[in-house]
């Protein structure tokens, strides 16, 4: 069975529609014929807000996937474990550990909230799904878990550390991707694609064979790309016949830019408020 009704509301963004706060963070709220799955949770001062304004009713939550452990991820994280008493929460060990970015030797620590920390350790121990391999969560929607890191010209993105000292490199190995199976493709949403979004889209073609990427919507995290990397991504949309394209979050200007210099009407912008029906 395949899923005959995909919505994809964007619940987070760093922009925002008329009455919905925006806010550097990604969530996403996810409807298929028989889940409610919550993607992502933003910093935590939006989600509330911006569900209660879009009618969008978050203890119907069966599932929280959290895509890695950035602040701007995992900020909601208390307020959904409150809202939805039984959800299911799936993301990678790696997500709680301490990690910072570093630019112009300015340090700061970019790690999960602690209070979502403490939500997530008084989780019941059977709602809380630790993941390190691809999981599937229904027939036809699965999570990549650890990405492969195969293309030459990908980076987690930026300035990354698991030490206040920028001695250990932080490749962000707990980032993970989340795909939806269709009759006519597959919908796969990223958080950051800090694992790559060429290796992602690889990834979850390699799980989903002979299946076209019909859409991609999520954070990019293009804003330090090289040219060669832009130019490899929008060649790999080409090879993967995306028809639409949503890039939010952290894509930046440039790459949204060129993404729709070259491909024209199938890239939109995503900011909080919209609603993409699959
Ligand atoms: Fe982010
Ligand atoms: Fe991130």
């Amino acid at each position: 069975m395949q899923n005959s009704k995909v919505k994809i509301t964007i619940l987070v963004d760093n922009f925002a529609g008329d009455g919905l706060v925006s806010e550097h963070g990604l969530s996403f709220w996810i409807e298929t014929e028989d889940k409610h799955i919550l993607f992502d949770t933003g910093q935590g001062g939006a989600l509330k807000n911006n569900a209660h304004a879009l009618d969008i009713d978050l203890g119907k939550t069966d599932m929280l996937v959290l895509s890695h452990g950035h602040y701007d991820h995992t900020g909601g994280i208390p307020d959904v474990l409150q809202m939805a008493r039984n959800v299911k929460l799936y993301g990678h060990p790696g997500i709680i550990q301490p990690r910072y970015s570093m630019s112009n030797e300015e340090v700061k620590s970019i790690k999960m909230p602690r209070e979502s920390m403490v939500a997530i350790d008084k989780l019941p121990r059977e709602q809380l799904h630790w993941v390190r391999q691809p999981v599937l969560l229904s027939n036809t929607i699965g999570i990549t878990g650890p990405i492969p890191r195969e293309t030459s010209f990908e980076d987690p993105g930026g300035p990354f550390y698991l030490d206040p000292r920028g001695k250990n490199a932080d490749f962000i190995d707990d980032d993970l991707a989340l795909w939806i199976r269709k009759d006519d493709g597959l919908i796969v949403c990223v958080g950051c694609a800090h694992s790559g979004l060429v290796n992602t889209l690889k990834h979850i073609r390699y799980l989903n064979p002979g299946l076209r990427i019909r859409g991609i919507i999520g954070g990019f995290h293009l804003l330090n790309a090289s040219r060669q990397r832009l130019d490899e991504t929008i060649i790999a949309l080409h090879v993967f016949e995306s028809d639409s394209v949503i890039p939010c979050h952290c894509t930046g200007d440039v790459a949204v830019t060129l993404l729709r210099e070259v491909l024209g009407d199938r890239v939109s912008y995503g900011t909080a408020g919209m609603t993409y029906e699959f």
